[in-house]
């Protein structure tokens, strides 16, 4: 048994409590540290597993200790050793993840700063019930996050009771009336409603420059897309690959192949960090948008800023090699009018549930991550 293992279990067996209680600066500069931690973790109301284990009541629990997250073999051994997580075993573990547990899947090379590690334990503590209970009235998100979700919890109308009864005399399946879920209300609608098309067209206001994006860049998607955007392990490569399209193995990077900038911003804003979608605020996705056409040599000025009004002075090099669908067969998109409202004729009818059909895999709680580890 390593000492540091033997240190906590000492620490266990007499009883040492630590009780902490955070300072509010320390909790929000740890909010601040734990977005290195996001694209990994989930940490508050409702927290889900993501590519790693979700962290709620973090404190006091054994290592490896949740049951529906698949951990490494490494870390379950050291849970079995008697790695609780505290206080202490938890600023060793970050200090140099596999220092701690070696062989863990937790690819993160650590936080080498103290202050950082002291903020992100008191951040994490607002959400433990083990050690930090008088924190836990001040935390801000359960309320918010409880009237979100009673509001979501009332879907109007109901299911089946009160939806729209169909027409008199019609049949089922017949006109409009699918009878499936609700209406959407105009905040769901909103928040859908974010496509961009091509020639900037529903861009939102806002602006970054390069500079704000390597930022960003570095805590948020260099553990998985490299400090040059070259991919870690087998995570996406964003960067490179100009003049590789013909050759076998082409090399398809934003850079290389994407026509259109508008897909970049769309993409980052939509689903990146990967594990933590929608995090980015506007400004943030504009800089970040910003860096990687530096980081392809596509803008080559640090001071670069792209907003609504820059867009359109980008080109992206790949964009002439695309092409408009204009096949005849392809009946929707061959008019000079596409047509984008009811399109076909005649009954809308069910013919399948995606359950049935099963076109979605079961979660089966393997979240393994795809890549091997920053060493
Ligand atoms: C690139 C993804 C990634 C990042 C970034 C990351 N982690 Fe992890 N973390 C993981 C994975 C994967 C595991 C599971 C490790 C294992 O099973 O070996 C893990 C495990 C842990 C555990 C053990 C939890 C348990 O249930 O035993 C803690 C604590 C933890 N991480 C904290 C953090 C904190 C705090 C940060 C930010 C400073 C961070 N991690 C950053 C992926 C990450
Ligand atoms: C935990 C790992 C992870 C992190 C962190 C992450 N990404 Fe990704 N990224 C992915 C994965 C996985 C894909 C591919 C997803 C797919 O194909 O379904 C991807 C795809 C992309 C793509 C498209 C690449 C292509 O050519 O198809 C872009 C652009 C991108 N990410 C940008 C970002 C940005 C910007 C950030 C930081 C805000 C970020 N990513 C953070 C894992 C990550």
């Amino acid at each position: 048994m390593s000492r540091f293992l033997r240190t906590c279990l000492t620490a266990l067996a007499t009883g040492l409590v630590l009780t902490t209680v955070a300072a509010a600066s320390d909790r929000e500069a740890g909010a601040a540290v734990f977005r290195k931690c996001q694209a990994c973790h989930a940490v508050g109301e409702g927290a889900q597993n993501r590519v790693g284990p979700q962290l709620n009541d973090l404190f006091g629990r054994t290592a490896g200790g949740l049951e529906d997250y698949r951990y490494s073999p490494a870390m379950v051994k050291a849970g079995e050793d008697g790695l609780v997580w505290n206080e202490e075993s938890l600023a060793a573990y970050l200090a140099s993840p596999r220092g701690v547990v070696k062989g863990t899947k937790m690819a993160f090379a650590g936080l080498k700063a103290e202050a950082d590690r002291d903020n992100v334990l008191a951040y994490l503590a607002t959400f433990s019930s083990a050690e930090a209970p008088a924190a836990e009235a001040e935390t801000p998100e359960p309320a918010e996050a409880e009237t979100a979700q009673a509001e979501m919890a009332q879907p109007e109308p109901a299911p089946a009771a009160a939806a729209p009864a169909a027409p008199e005399g019609a049949a089922a399946g017949d006109g409009l009336v699918l009878r499936l879920g609700r209406e959407a209300t105009a905040e769901e609608v909103a928040a859908w409603d974010i496509d961009i098309r091509p020639d900037g067209l529903g861009l939102p206001d806002g602006r970054g420059t390069v500079a704000d994006g390597m930022f960003i860049y570095d805590d948020n998607c260099a553990a998985c897309h490299g400090d040059f955007g070259e991919g870690i392990g087998r995570w996406p490569v964003l960067a490179g690959g100009q003049g590789t399209l013909t050759h076998d193995r082409p090399n398809k990077t934003v850079g290389s192949y994407w026509p259109y900038l508008s897909t970049v911003y769309d993409y980052v804003r939509r689903t990146m960090p990967f594990g933590n979608a929608r995090s980015l605020s506007d400004d943030e996705v504009y800089a970040l948008t910003a860096y990687i056409l530096y980081l392809n040599d596509i803008v080559v000025d640090e001071d670069f800023e792209l907003s609504k009004d820059t867009f359109a002075t980008i080109e992206m090099p790949n964009e002439p090699n695309f092409k408009d669908d204009d096949r005849p067969e392809e009946a929707h998109y061959a008019r000079d009018e596409p047509c984008m409202t009811d399109c076909i004729a005649g009954k809308a009818e069910i013919k399948m549930h995606a359950a049935v059909l099963d076109v979605t895999p079961e979660d089966t709680g393997d979240n393994e991550a795809p890549a091997v580890g920053i060493e």
